[in-house]
């Protein structure tokens, strides 16, 4: 079966153009690297041509609220034009857990974006809600570092391995399109506190970690649940200690 990874150069792109492969799938990589661009059009006719599933797992470049937003809307709004064109039976996306309840983030409104005009396309679809990656935590603890301590969302997180999301996404790429949105998560619910806490400690950074209602992700306060799945998700199985075992490993 002929399938187009869009950002199938990315984290989690590249792992499932792997497991396709592998599964003896035709993939097409798309991304600017490879002269696709499915912002500006180019090369996207040429790659979708006989596709018969698209998997997006583009991210924009800028995450600053106008360009983010119309990142998401011109790609998206260009994937499912080219997948009207050539008859694609499967529109497959990658979002996040929660996305609707993140509107104070201009990263989640663009997020939200993506969705509605998947589900408003008429092509059929399976929208993948995931919950942060572990890939991902270097960066939240920079973007809630002061220096002395680290003070974090006094919130609740579920992180999951790209590896499992790669499964996933590699699994339902090839199934019936579900019309609808299936949620995933890691293995293990932490306050972020004590994850971040494991993390540094993992790291040797023995700097105190503090919990805040105050402090936001990607701009949006939390709730206590604000970033876990409520809606039946499919767990991964790769829990944080054996992700940070295989990530010291590899480095
Ligand atoms: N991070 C998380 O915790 C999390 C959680 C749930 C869901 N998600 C979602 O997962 C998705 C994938 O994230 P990721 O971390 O795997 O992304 P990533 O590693 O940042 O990769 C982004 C990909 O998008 C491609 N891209 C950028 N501009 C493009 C364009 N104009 N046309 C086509 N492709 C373009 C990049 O191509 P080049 O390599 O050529 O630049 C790259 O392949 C995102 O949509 C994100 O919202 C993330």
């Amino acid at each position: 079966m002929k399938i187009v990874i869009n950002g199938g150069t990315g984290l989690i792109g590249s792992k499932t153009v792997a497991r396709l492969r592998s599964a003896g799938h035709d993939v097409v990589a798309a991304s600017p690297q490879s002269g696709v661009n499915s912002v500006t059009g180019e090369g996207l006719a040429e790659a979708v041509k006989g596709a018969q599933v698209i998997i997006d797992l583009s991210n924009s470049p800028s995450w600053e609220d106008a360009a983010v937003l119309e990142f998401f809307q011109r790609s998206t709004g260009n994937l499912i034009a080219a997948a009207t064109a050539n008859d694609v039976k499967h529109y497959v996306a990658l979002s996040v857990v929660g996305t609707d309840r993140l509107q104070a983030s201009g990263y989640f409104v663009a997020k939200l974006a993506q969705e509605t005009l998947i589900k408003r396309s008429g092509v059929p679809y399976t929208i993948v809600h995931s919950t942060q990656f572990f890939e991902l935590l270097g960066f939240l603890v920079k973007s809630w570092d002061l220096g002395d301590k680290v003070v974090v969302p006094a919130a609740l997180i579920q992180p999951i391995a790209s590896d499992d999301v790669a499964d996933v996404m590699a699994e339902v790429a090839i199934a019936p399109p579900r019309n609808g949105t299936i949620e995933i998560a890691g293995p293990e619910r932490f306050p972020i506190r004590d994850l971040v806490a494991k993390y540094l400690a993992a790291t040797g950074d023995a700097r105190a970690v503090e919990a805040s209602a105050e402090v936001p992700y990607s701009g949006a306060k939390l709730e206590e649940a604000t970033l876990v799945s409520d809606n039946n998700p499919r767990l991964g199985k790769i829990a944080f200690d054996q992700w940070f075992a295989a990530r010291a490993k590899a480095a």
